[in-house]
């Protein structure tokens, strides 16, 4: 199977729509690098609780917003996220950044930030290292309007919870979905890059589908593109 060269793969959509699962099997059945950019507004809430900044000042969070050190692993099969060389995968899964990440990432200062540096990872400055499957919210209309392929990920509210709360170990299935809502909503209506259907994305919607169905599905998106 010969994979377009240097392929991007942008994937956006709303929280809990499979977009994790998603890009990491497609970028391992493909051999592309894969990039969480949730990952990182995650990480960067994190700190910001971790240092006790007032997360919904938004002029608190921009001052400091240029002074943690992340860094992303690339690789489908154990992605790594690192704040000042610390580990943090686990810890910005938390409640506590779920309910912030939102009001962070809604900050221009932050944003700015951190699409400089998912745009180094993408194309680092000696040109582009392999293809790589990048998720996210403004992948395809912002990040990386460019990509060979955009896709637009969603699937019914109830579904995304239920899935979610499994993945939490069974959690409240109405308070993830809360959640998720809550969310969605502040990710869809802020004024820098709301959460939108980038222009030329293909809309595919997971709530009937399996898992190994939305891969099979991308894959064969990405091959088209050759
Ligand atoms: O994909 P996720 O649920 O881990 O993302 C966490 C939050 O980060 C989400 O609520 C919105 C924000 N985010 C964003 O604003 N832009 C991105 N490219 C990725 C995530």
């Amino acid at each position: 199977m010969d994979v377009p060269v240097n392929v991007v793969v942008a994937v956006d959509g709303t929280s809990g729509s499979g977009k994790s699962s998603t890009c990491r099997a497609v970028a391992d059945r493909l051999g592309l690098r894969y990039l969480d950019t949730g990952a990182q507004y995650r990480a960067i809430t994190w700190w910001m609780l971790a240092q006790g900044v007032d997360v919904h000042d938004a002029a608190a969070v921009a001052v400091r917003a240029g002074e943690p050190v992340l860094e992303s692993g690339t690789d489908p099969l154990a992605p790594a996220i690192t704040v000042d060389g610390r580990d943090v995968s686990v810890e910005i899964r938390s409640d506590e950044v779920n309910a912030a990440v939102s009001p962070v990432s809604a900050v221009p200062e932050v944003r700015s930030r951190l699409v400089a540096l998912q745009r180094a990872i993408i194309a680092p400055a000696e040109g582009l290292q392999g293809g790589i499957v990048v998720e996210g919210r403004d992948i395809g209309s912002v990040v990386w309007p460019q990509a060979e392929l955009k896709v637009y990920l969603t699937a019914d509210p109830a579904a995304r919870a239920a899935r979610r709360a499994l993945e939490n170990g069974g959690a409240d299935v109405t308070a993830t979905q809360e959640s998720l809502l809550a969310r969605d909503r502040i990710d869809s209506g802020r004024a820098v890059a709301p959460l939108t259907m980038a222009d030329g994305a293909v809309h595919v919607d997971s709530t009937e589908l399996t898992l190994d169905e939305v891969v099979d599905v991308v894959v064969g998106l990405v091959m088209e593109r050759r």
